[in-house]
């Protein structure tokens, strides 16, 4: 599918970020040159996708559409048992329906957003026990994804086993950078869930991106194809949230895949109540069939080198301008530390927020801040939570642009890179929602 995109003036973008509240979620997306927002449900199908809408079954039970996903998905994960969802969020919120309380502890690497919202909900805690390697954006360690071994028994050891419903593994960790995970690291935390009798959840968005970097990273992987790292990493955990629309390139979709049956029972009575039928779960039947084959095409190897590859090509490029960036590069984006980009910015004026503004009055690119704005209040105590790493985002939807437009953003990113010292003034709130504010927090200058 091709797509014309919409030239600008900085006149026009000016006028028309203040009236989104300076919230780049607030602009039309035709107010928007190039759109690295998200790689979510942005990527573009390809022919056989679309041929598989056309031959959806949308009967309410037992579609066929329902057993072809079914199928792919056994194939692709080893999941025996699943269900559909209509995104990841949904996915969560069915799954942690049924296994997470008030109270509950729930260790992991940087909860993604979506889900340290549905176990904040719930009066539940996150508890990151990502490796401290990561948060040093300059340093060059291939699996900044990894959990902290020692910091995820600390948190095993001091609350009763009733109180930790799940270990929580980002594959890739979206919230580090798009970091991967190590399939010895993996496989280390899964025993230390065994031993202390928990299980394993894999928030799976971008597994087959962090299956590649395994193959590429991890030396006794190099022989093994993408598919067989795929299976092994997903042997490990007892079950699986997806988001279906970044690794499986379609524009909505998610599962749950799970390896027990009862599990699966619990969980189905919260999908039928939440999502539909566990048949189609917030799913039509042709969008299933595209899914079904969006996971074989999103683990194809020539596929991910390519994707991967262009995210580089950016990365590269803002590097050898001497733009902080998160090294090495991530799987889907490209993340720039706002903090040494904008160093005299005090951190409660946003200073991602203040980037990606400057970036999109600059160029027309949107990008989103993973920063203060994210990480939300504190629920307890209602004070802002300022995290280790305020980035701006430059997410690049799968099959969409091309290395022309990536020089584009690279230049405009250099351009605002060499007016900075004139980024004196961040930005403040003036309205916010109580959970999962910056979708939709109002801005004005500071
Ligand atoms: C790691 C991760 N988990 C969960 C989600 C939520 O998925 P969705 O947007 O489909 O609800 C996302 C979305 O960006 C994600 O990156």
């Amino acid at each position: 599918m091709v797509e014309s995109i919409q030239r600008s003036t900085r006149e026009e973008r000016m006028e028309w970020i203040k009236t989104a509240k300076y919230n780049l979620f607030n602009l039309k997306s035709d107010q928007v040159f190039i759109d690295l927002l998200t790689d979510s449900g942005t990527g573009a199908m390809s022919d056989k996708q679309w041929s598989e809408m056309m031959l959806g079954d949308e009967s309410y039970a037992g579609a066929s559409s329902y057993y072809k996903l079914k199928e792919a998905i056994e194939d692709i994960t080893g999941f025996e048992y699943f269900l559909p969802t209509h995104q990841g969020r949904a996915a969560e919120n069915v799954l942690f329906s049924s296994m997470i309380k008030e109270g509950d502890i729930i260790p992991g690497n940087s909860h993604f957003d979506t889900t340290k919202g549905h176990i904040e909900f719930r009066k539940a805690h996150a508890v990151d026990c990502t490796i401290d390697e990561a948060f040093d954006t300059t340093l060059d360690h291939p699996f900044k994804g990894n959990i902290d071994l020692v910091k995820l028994e600390n948190v095993l050891k001091s609350h009763p086993r009733q109180n930790i419903p799940m270990i929580i593994v980002t594959v890739t960790c979206n919230s580090s950078g798009g970091q991967p995970v190590s399939m010895e690291n993996i496989k280390a935390v899964a025993a230390m869930a065994q031993q202390y009798d928990i299980p394993v959840v894999f928030d799976s968005a971008r597994f087959a991106e962090n299956a590649y970097f395994i193959k590429i990273r991890e030396a006794t992987y190099a022989d093994k194809s993408v598919r067989e790292i795929v299976r092994e990493m997903f042997s490990y955990a007892d079950a699986m949230t997806m988001s279906s629309k970044k690794d499986a390139i379609v524009n909505m979709g998610g599962f749950i895949g799970m390896k027990h049956k009862e599990m699966f029972e619990k969980a189905s009575v919260f999908n039928i109540l939440f999502e539909g039928f566990i048949s189609y779960g917030g799913m039509s039947g042709r969008d299933m069939n595209a899914l079904a084959q969006g996971l074989y095409e999103g683990t194809e190897f020539n596929y991910l080198e390519t994707r991967i590859g262009q995210v580089a090509y950016l990365g590269q490029q803002l590097k050898d301008h001497g733009i902080p960036v998160q090294y090495p590069f991530g799987g889907h984006a490209i993340f720039i530390d706002a903090k040494r980009f904008l160093p005299e910015l005090p951190v409660d004026q946003f200073i991602a927020q203040t980037l990606a503004v400057e970036l999109y009055i600059e160029g027309g690119v949107r990008g989103v801040e993973i920063g203060t704005l994210l990480a939300d209040r504190d629920p307890e105590t209602g004070e802002n939570r300022y995290p280790d790493l305020e980035l701006l985002r430059l997410t690049i939807p799968r099959r969409v642009y091309s290395n022309n437009h990536m020089d584009y953003v690279a230049a405009a990113l250099i351009n605002v890179f060499e007016r900075r010292v004139e980024i004196s003034k961040g930005l403040k709130i003036v309205k916010e929602a109580p959970i999962l504010r910056h979708f939709t927090v109002e801005l004005e200058k500071a």
